[in-house]
């Protein structure tokens, strides 16, 4: 067997080594000549040649296959594109006060906190550049901060007032809600606390109200974050006893207890109150542990399956597209936009270019749905490039 293949390659090494010299009259570009003479090795002389020449006298290492043929132009690489992310894919997460001015936030530089005036404009300047689809967050005062979050289904609260704000001006434009007790709760905690533990069905019984709430408002679609178990469905129920059968549910499937919403909590000064958020968000570690969820939310009414973060969490959201036929969302969380707001504004990365690679390997991995606080950056980008 070893002698055959020897000799195999030896007949295939010699066939090649044999071919007739190059008529003068067909000299190949200078470039494709084999430069010899200017190092003691030449990977085309000697008497077993590690490259050949062909018939055009220039280096050849034989191969049919060459991917590069399909990258050799803009006009190849556009045509053969497996993945395009357009601003119709994203979400635009808004933050909201009730101050009449906007305000900085320090660990997210080009995010405000809007006032309810300068969110319209943001919408409008958004909607311009092809972004159509909203999510509100909002910041309470402390004074209407509680532990079982009754601010949250104040029919004149600020999300509620903000929701018909926007449909009103803007009837085209979707508009999402969180769903989740901690920007009301005085415990820093998306859910009701007992003895320093969150109350999985007693929050569940809240966030019914808030869903009702915000429907009432004009919400087209309902964002749970909270991840207590069972809520998707009772938010269904809630929902549909109501007549809102036509608000959908973005269910924040995979939601993370992560150490990238740091920048969030800063900018809706939202810490958790004590501990931490591990009985209730997912382990980091795991990875099967999302499809438990997927498969429950999907079978509670999910409209579409959300994993969060995004970046470190690629595999997931692969994992969730392999096995849910339902449209899947990332949310390229606060951090990530932190992280690489940070390394621009030291120069050490291009934004624009990594921005948008960045929320294209998003689609490669399976998103059909970002949430990104650079959708109208992006959004523009696209338009000015021509894009899309
Ligand atoms: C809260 C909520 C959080 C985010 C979205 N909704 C923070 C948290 O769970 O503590 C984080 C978003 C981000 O970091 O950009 N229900």
């Amino acid at each position: 067997m070893k002698f055959l293949l020897l000799s195999l390659l030896a007949s295939t090494a010699s066939s090649f080594t044999l071919l007739p010299p190059p008529s003068p009259l067909s000299l190949p570009l200078k470039s494709m000549q084999p430069d010899n003479t200017d190092f003691d090795f030449s990977p085309t002389s000697g008497p077993e040649p590690a490259l050949i020449i062909n018939n055009a006298a220039g280096v050849w290492v034989p191969q049919r296959t060459r991917p590069r043929r399909n990258r050799k132009s803009q006009a190849i690489r556009s045509m053969v594109k497996e993945n395009l992310v357009t601003p119709a894919n994203f979400i635009y997460p808004l933050f909201i006060h009730e101050e009449n001015y906007c305000q900085d936030i320090e660990s997210m530089p080009g995010c405000e906190r809007h006032s309810l005036e300068h969110m319209l404009v943001e919408v409008e300047e958004a909607m311009r550049y092809g972004v159509k689809t909203f999510v509100l967050f909002p910041k309470v005062a402390d004074e209407l901060k509680t532990n079982y979050g009754v601010e949250a289904y104040n029919p004149n609260g600020i999300v509620p007032r903000a929701v018909s704000l926007i449909k009103s001006k803007f009837p085209e434009a979707t508009v999402c809600t969180d769903v989740a007790l901690d920007p009301y709760s005085d415990q820093g905690h998306d859910g009701v606390v007992e003895d320093g533990k969150i109350l999985n069905d007693v929050t569940i019984n809240q966030l019914c109200k808030q869903v009702i709430c915000q429907a009432r408002a004009g919400a087209d679609v309902v964002a749970p974050s909270d991840m207590m178990d069972g809520r998707v469905g009772a938010i269904r129920d809630a929902l549909d006893s109501e007549g809102f059968t036509d608000v959908s549910i973005l269910a924040y499937t995979a939601k993370y207890a992560s150490a990238y919403y740091g920048p969030f909590r800063d900018a809706l000064d939202s810490h958790p109150g004590f501990g931490d958020k591990k009985t209730y968000q997912q382990d980091p570690s795991n990875g099967r542990e999302a499809l438990i969820e997927a498969l429950l939310d999907e079978a509670e009414g999910a409209d579409m399956l959300m994993v969060k973060p995004g970046m470190p969490y690629l595999d997931i959201i692969r994992r969730l597209k392999d096995n849910s036929n339902l449209p899947i969302a990332a949310y390229h969380v606060s951090g990530e936009y932190s992280m690489l707001k940070a390394a621009v504004e030291k120069g050490w990365l291009n934004e624009k270019d990594v921005v948008l690679e960045t929320l294209t390997c998003f689609k490669r991995a399976g998103a059909d749905i970002i949430l990104t606080y650079y959708a109208k950056q992006a959004a523009k980008w696209m338009a000015e490039d021509g894009l899309y």
